[in-house]
């Protein structure tokens, strides 16, 4: 059995929440929070026995052997360097950290504890991704020349996820004080991922432009200064040779939250749209890349990561995507920080 607690109890802890209760073998025993009242009612909804308002406290006492850190993101590296002391399985939300020392730090202090690592870049959940790989790695693709990805968000200009202006899980977001990375940190982070794990290469440089817009740019709101960037832009290549560009944005009016990719090669292309399918993708293959001709092909969904870090925990057997791989992301991103500022590519 997995006894297991979150840290952090706020939107994403929820979901969380929901889906570890339906996985056997894993008992939610503790949760904590630095908000007592929200806490208290986290845990009276998904029966949680134990309450705590400092994780140090948590995991000094509950009896529990991992810990999902879900907390904003200034939190994740402190959170789990004292949890990997502590000999605790670690699933730790996304971005791991909000710098490459950090990660690198994490992920370092996890491969002494000889523990289970995973990060929480959730669109690998997506089994149309996981085909993508194989077919790739299938040589199915040829060499690979070129790809194109994007992360389209809206809540600056939508209410569908709510009112951002009054909302703390906005605001943070939004404010490098309060330890964001802005939109590269918080949705650019999985597109990295994404982008690179059917192709299997890893980045070799980065020329990107950050743009915090100006009608937004230094106000304040409700103590939260808005100066984190709202769109980021990438062109980047890989160690293969591959050129890709990639972008990201709050801005874009009609977008809840869609991300795709379109992969091309010397033999074949491929493309996925998880506004459209989490488990379907388009591929031109062979012969049919004359014409061109594109189908569609099914997959079957596999195991979401909250299932294999629940499993990895019990057989003790490393997982993917693990520390070393966002930290490897990490890195692209303080690539991007710099990038951005000199107004140049960066090798990574
Ligand atoms: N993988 C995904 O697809 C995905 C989706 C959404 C959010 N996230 C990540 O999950 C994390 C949480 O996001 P959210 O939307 O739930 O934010 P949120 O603001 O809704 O919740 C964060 C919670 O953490 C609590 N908290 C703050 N500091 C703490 C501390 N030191 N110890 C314990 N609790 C603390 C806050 O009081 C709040 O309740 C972020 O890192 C975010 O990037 C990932």
């Amino acid at each position: 059995m997995v006894n297991l607690a979150l840290i952090g109890t706020g939107g994403m802890a929820r979901h969380q929440a929901e889906q570890f209760s339906k996985i056997k073998g894993c008992r939610l025993v503790a949760a904590c929070d630095v908000d007592e009242e929200r806490v208290r009612a986290f845990a009276s909804k998904f029966d949680i026995p134990e309450v705590y308002t400092d994780a140090a406290d948590l995991l000094a006492k509950a009896d529990v052997n991992a810990v999902s850190v879900v907390t904003p993101d200034a939190y994740h590296a402190p959170i789990t360097l004292q949890a990997l002391a502590a000999g605790k399985h670690v699933l730790c939300e996304k971005p791991l950290a909000t710098n490459y020392a950090d990660a690198r730090k994490m992920t370092a202090a996890a491969r002494k504890a000889g523990v289970v690592n995973m990060v929480q870049f959730s669109y690998r959940n997506s089994s149309a991704l996981t085909k993508a790989r194989a077919l790739i790695a299938a040589g199915k693709l040829g060499t690979i020349t070129h790809f194109e990805a994007s992360y389209l968000q809206s809540w600056l200009t939508s209410r569908a996820w709510g009112d951002w202006t009054v909302t703390p899980a906005w605001l943070w977001r939004q404010s490098s004080a309060h330890g964001s990375m802005g939109v590269l940190g918080d949705i650019g982070v999985h597109l990295l991922d994404f982008a690179t794990f059917p192709i299997g290469s890893d980045y070799r440089s980065v020329n990107c432009t950050l743009k915090t817009l100006n009608f937004i740019k230094g106000k304040k709101r409700l103590g939260y200064t808005l100066d984190a960037n709202d769109t980021a832009i990438m062109q980047v290549e890989l160690a293969n040779g591959a050129p890709g560009v990639l972008h990201t944005t709050r801005w874009a009016t009609g977008h809840n939250n869609s991300i795709s990719l379109k992969i091309h090669g010397t033999e074949g292309a491929l493309a996925i749209d998880l506004d459209k399918n989490y488990h379907e993708l388009s591929v031109c293959l062979g012969k049919d890349r004359h014409t061109p001709a594109w189908k569609t092909l099914r997959t079957r969904p596999g195991s979401s990561n909250f299932q294999r870090f629940i499993t990895a925990v019990r057989r003790n057997k490393p997982v993917d995507p693990d520390f070393a791989r966002g930290a490897a992301i990490q890195k692209v991103i303080d690539a991007c920080f710099v990038s951005s500022r000199d107004r140049k590519p960066v090798k990574i």
